[in-house]
């Protein structure tokens, strides 16, 4: 679905990156985690064409993206239905009222951005990204000042999403446990400048044991502190 290739990126202050391959499977969902500052929002960035990289190429056969930022850049001028309906217009009633629903929005349809809290505004900009229907989802720490039992109940109804269409995912988050609970696979970014420095694959994705939880965290976090 996507490939990037010898990618690196300096923003001017020297490399974030240095020649980063890595290629995403259709229909799959690939957890990136890293460290603050590691450089995963810059790598969506790259992923999306929003960004160009210093050097290396992005190959995508993404027709429809939406990309989650870290931030929720709703539009503040407008209501969060109307949010919606920006990307979106000709959404049925019923397909709206079932995105509100699933994200815990009912009742604040009509309210605008500034009128919602961190988390509502962060679930508002995930509806957002489903309306669009897209066949590639990047998502960057989308469950940031969500709670624990929102957040499951989202992952709950992404996967659900997930399943029923072709769609692949690429989720950012330095919340390991976030990362193992999604994916199908996980990249582990660290080292400066940045590189790939594992990747997991998942045996059971979305049904892991406790103990291969455990394992998978594990892991990580060793070779966090080998670098
Ligand atoms: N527009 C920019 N101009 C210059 N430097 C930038 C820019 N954006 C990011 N950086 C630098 O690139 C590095 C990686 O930033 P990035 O935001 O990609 O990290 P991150 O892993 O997403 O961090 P976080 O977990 O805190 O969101 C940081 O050192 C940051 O200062
Ligand atoms: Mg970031």
């Amino acid at each position: 679905m996507l490939k990037i290739e010898n990618v690196s990126k300096d923003y001017g202050d020297g490399l974030i990156f240095e020649s980063v391959s890595m290629q995403v499977k259709r229909s799959e969902i690939l957890s990136v985690v890293g460290p603050s500052g590691s450089g995963k929002s810059t790598l969506l960035n790259i992923m999306s064409g929003i960004l160009k990289a210093t050097e290396g190429t992005l190959t995508s056969e993404a027709e429809r993206l939406s990309y989650v930022f870290q931030e929720d850049r709703l539009l503040p001028w407008i209501t969060l239905k109307e949010n919606i309906l920006f990307v979106r217009d000709d959404i049925s009633d019923y397909d709206l009222t079932h995105l509100i629903d699933m994200l815990g929005l009912t009742g604040a349809e009509n309210k605008y951005p500034a009128e919602l809290s961190g988390g509502m505004r962060q679930r508002a900009a995930i509806a957002r990204a489903f309306a669009y229907e897209p066949d590639l989802l990047l998502m960057d720490e989308p469950f940031k000042s969500i709670d624990y039992y929102l957040k499951s109940k989202i992952i709950e109804a992404l996967i659900k999403v997930w399943k029923e269409r072709t769609i692949t995912i690429v989720f950012v988050t330095h919340d390991i446990d976030e990362a193992i609970l999604m994916a199908d696979r996980i990249l582990v970014l660290g080292d400066k400048p940045t590189r790939i420095i594992k990747e997991i694959s998942i045996e059971h994705p979305r049904a892991v044991s406790e103990r291969e939880q455990l394992n998978i965290r594990k892991s990580i976090k060793e070779c966090w502190e080998e670098i």
